[in-house]
């Protein structure tokens, strides 16, 4: 069960599994109870979700459990499509000065608007819009982290234009963070709320990275968390993971102090490895360092690989992300090193959320590399520097501000309201 919550997106069941899942229940009545209350507790009280109906009573026929009138049945809010929604934005360039200029499509002058104009569906049942007095509201005395790399920082500002006009942000948010990292931190006292950003696009310890240089390339240390976030994890209460596009690099693997091989490398005297296996590290050595902290009681939340949308070209040789509306399901399949990508850190995340389990801590996702597949027209494409930047080459990978990464955080919102209850 605990497996089954963590795990929505890929736990989906035939219609038929469920009925037999639920037979089951019926058929041990004790057991059904002893695992189906937790369970139960946990889905009773939405209020914000309108999810489907499922009467628990009726189905359990002997009244296992008569005192829950009506039980909504957990939705997989990770499976869906993008509908037309005229009135889908939060905020706009005008309105919310927290925008960075390589995601402020609008203000770099992009003409066409109708990617703002989508909303997530998912399948089962309707999404709540973001409401930012219920998301602080649940992070009242608490923290929350975000770990990774630029689209990372890219859904924390589009969390902290959602929740500005509710706060006065520019006033009341001081950065005052680990100066020699790229890490940040804010403080909101009006909800002793402290938010974070921890540079880490390898989860891992990386040297000679240089991100400005033509090399990209990167020595990782597969085996040590990043000190920048490891170091002070520990009190966090929601910390948001994720990692991938930094893999795609030429990177050089060490795992105990030794060179161990190198993927993307060309290098004829080292081990041939795939990125892969050093993502796949890099999330065992990541989520191993959580577990390990006896002080952290905190939710860990995966943010799955969200996809990039080159066309014609990668983004170093004219590739280009013209499209102007969503892809449909049947345009677009999740393949290739998206899925592999994807694949590799829904294993990882599981096993480490059966460890998790048996610690008593909480492991949730937020699955939206297939949601993000379908939306190519998202990104700043040339509008992510001004016209006298002189560069040809698109951003096909982050996301415009405002734009479909604020589904991420309604999304998020949801995850939290099923921590709160
Ligand atoms: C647009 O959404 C806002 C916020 O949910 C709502 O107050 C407003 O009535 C909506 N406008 C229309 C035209 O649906
Ligand atoms: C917002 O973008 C529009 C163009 O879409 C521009 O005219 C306006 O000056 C921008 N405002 C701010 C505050 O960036
Ligand atoms: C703020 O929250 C922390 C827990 O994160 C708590 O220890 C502290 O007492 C709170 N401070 C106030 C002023 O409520
Ligand atoms: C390393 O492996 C990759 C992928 O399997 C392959 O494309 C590449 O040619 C290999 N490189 C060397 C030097 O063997
Ligand atoms: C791809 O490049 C070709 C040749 O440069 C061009 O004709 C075509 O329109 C481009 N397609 C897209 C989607 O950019
Ligand atoms: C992935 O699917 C797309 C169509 O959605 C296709 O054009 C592409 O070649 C496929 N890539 C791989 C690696 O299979
Ligand atoms: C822009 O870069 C191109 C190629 O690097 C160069 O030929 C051109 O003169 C540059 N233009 C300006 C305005 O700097």
């Amino acid at each position: 069960m605990g497996f089954q919550l963590w795990e929505s997106r890929h736990a989906e069941q035939a219609p038929s599994e469920k009925n037999a899942r639920r037979g089951l229940l019926v058929g041990w009545p004790v057991l059904a109870l002893f695992v189906a209350l937790p369970l139960v507790y946990f889905l009773v009280d939405f209020p914000v979700q309108p999810l489907l109906p499922l009467n628990f009573a009726a189905g359990g026929r002997g009244g296992v459990l008569p005192k829950v009138p009506r039980v909504e049945r957990r939705c997989d809010v990770f499976k869906g499509r993008w509908v037309r929604d005229t009135n889908a934005t939060y905020y706009s360039n005008a309105t919310c000065p927290l925008i960075q200029d390589q995601q402020n499509c609008l203000k770099l002058g992009r003409p066409d608007r109708d990617f703002l104009n989508w909303r997530w569906k998912p399948d089962e049942c309707e999404l709540p819009r973001f409401d930012p007095v219920r998301f602080l509201e649940l992070m009242r005395g608490k923290s929350l982290a975000f770990i990774g790399d630029s689209v990372a920082r890219n859904h924390l500002r589009s969390l902290m234009c959602l929740l500005y006009g509710v706060l006065d942000i520019p006033d009341d948010v001081t950065p005052k963070f680990i100066p020699e990292t790229r890490s940040r931190k804010w403080y909101f006292p009006e909800y002793n709320f402290t938010l974070a950003r921890f540079w880490a696009p390898f989860l891992v310890k990386a040297s000679n990275t240089d991100s400005l240089s033509k090399s990209y390339r990167a020595d990782l240390r597969l085996d040590e968390p990043d000190e920048s976030w490891a170091r002070e994890i520990e009190k966090f209460d929601f910390v948001i993971l994720s990692a991938g596009h930094w893999f795609f690099r030429s990177l050089t693997f060490y795992e105990e102090g030794r060179l161990v091989g190198c993927s993307a490398c060309w290098r004829s005297d080292v081990p041939n490895l795939t990125r892969h296996y050093g993502y796949r590290k890099a999330f065992q050595t990541a989520y191993r360092t959580l577990l390990k902290l006896e002080g952290y009681k905190g939710v860990t939340i995966l943010r799955t690989f969200s996809p990039e949308h080159f066309e014609n070209g990668s983004w170093n040789n004219g590739g280009r992300c013209l499209r102007t509306r969503p892809y449909t399901e049947a345009e677009i399949k999740l393949n290739g090193s998206n899925l592999e990508m994807h694949t590799t850190q829904m294993e990882e995340f599981r096993a480490a959320g059966r460890e998790a389990a048996k610690r008593g801590l909480k492991f949730r996702l937020l699955d939206m590399t297939e949601a993000m597949l379908l939306r190519p027209d998202g990104h700043p494409n040339l509008y992510w520097h001004s016209r006298h930047v002189n560069t040809t080459s698109s951003d096909c990978l982050h996301w415009c501000l405002p734009g479909p990464v604020d589904t991420w955080n309604e999304l998020l919102l949801h995850v939290l309201i099923s921590e709160s209850v």
